[in-house]
């Protein structure tokens, strides 16, 4: 069976890890993987976190190369946080379809509409994207970054338009201009699967990623990033919890809290992106040097403003000067 394939032979795993602990050390690397990831991935991963949390790490580490276990605007954010350093996406085609929903031409013409607007762009967006865009958030700082927009009236956010209502149903003073984007694996979740489990389980708390639809957001208990949901279900005193959120999720979920049961909001919550990575192509990856994510420089510039100016926004201390903010 070819490496890159998924194998649940539990000595041909325990291999390939050896593989690949003994090639990150060759290559002075760090592997760095989203909560979305498969199991075994996120149990060789260094550093596992949401995607504020990793773009945060990415800027830390001093290895001369990451490996980035996510999707393309992932591994492109830590391209553009670290120019000196080489950014490997192990699988190729890992892209997510929600940053595909939008393009800087597209993102232009918005903003010949609205000139008075700022532009807020979800993390989940191409590079180029973020070039055009004043700020950039993630689920677990998008409220928190608005609010700093104080000499604006007006917000384009881009992509995600579940974000965007959910962040304009807590920003009243602002009027916010959604895109059209979303989430495929998110919006898959229906009022019904939270209603069945809290059926037979009424003392069932429902934490929400914000990407899934507004009706389904409006029966959470609780609603953040994926980060997020670690923190506030390790101090909760519920006992269940039904995860509107990857599937991934359920790994360190259930790890670090054994006392607690766990329901997925519905089996569909799989992002087939995030699960392309597999332990045979994180050696590959390693092995071979490949996909290496660069972004023109031009490019990769004017995206650094717009993430910079959002770690200013939530605690991080920029790594560059922010010119004209
Ligand atoms: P987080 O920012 O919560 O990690 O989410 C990223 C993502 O892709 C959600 O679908
Ligand atoms: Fe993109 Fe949705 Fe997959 Fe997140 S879960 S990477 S938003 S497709």
């Amino acid at each position: 069976m070819p490496e890159n394939v998924p194998n649940s032979d539990k000595k041909y795993n325990e291999e390939l890890k050896k593989k690949i602990l003994r090639l990150k050390e060759e290559r002075d690397a760090v592997i760095i993987a989203h909560n979305y990831q498969r199991d075994e991935v996120q149990e060789i991963a260094e550093i596992t976190g949401d995607s504020l949390a990793l773009s945060q790490a990415a800027i830390r580490t001093d290895a001369k190369v990451i490996v980035f276990c996510g999707v393309t605007f992932m591994a492109e954010t830590a391209a553009i946080l670290n120019p000196g350093k080489i950014v490997l996406l192990p699988v190729i085609e890992a892209g997510c379809p929600m940053a595909d929903m939008i393009t800087a031409e597209k993102l232009r013409a918005r903003k010949a509409e609205y000139p008075d607007a700022a532009v807020v762009c979800y993390v989940n967006s191409s590079a180029r994207v973020k070039a055009e865009s004043d700020i950039c958030c993630t689920s677990s700082n998008a409220i928190e970054v608005v609010r700093s927009l104080k000499d604006y009236k007006r917000v384009i956010f881009v992509p995600d338009r579940n974000l965007g209502k959910y962040v304009q149903s807590q920003v009243t003073d602002k009027e916010i201009i959604l895109w059209k984007g979303f989430c495929p694996t998110h919006i898959r979740v229906q009022e019904e699967d939270i209603l069945e489990v809290r059926k037979k389980y009424p003392d069932t708390e429902f934490i929400a990623h914000p990407e899934c639809e507004p009706e389904v957001l409006a029966l959470a208990d609780h609603i953040c990033s994926t980060g997020g949901m670690f923190k506030y279900i390790k101090n909760s005193k519920s006992k269940r919890f039904i995860i509107g959120t990857e599937a991934g999720m359920l790994y360190r979920l259930k790890k670090e809290n054994p006392d607690k049961e766990f329901f997925l909001a519905t089996e569909h919550l799989i992002c087939p992106s995030m699960k392309l990575t597999t332990l045979g192509w994180v050696a590959h990856s390693l092995e071979e040097m490949v996909y290496k994510v660069e972004v023109p420089a031009d490019v990769a510039e004017k995206a650094k403003r717009t993430l910079d100016r959002m770690l200013a926004v939530s605690g991080e201390k920029p790594v560059a000067a922010i010119a004209g903010y």
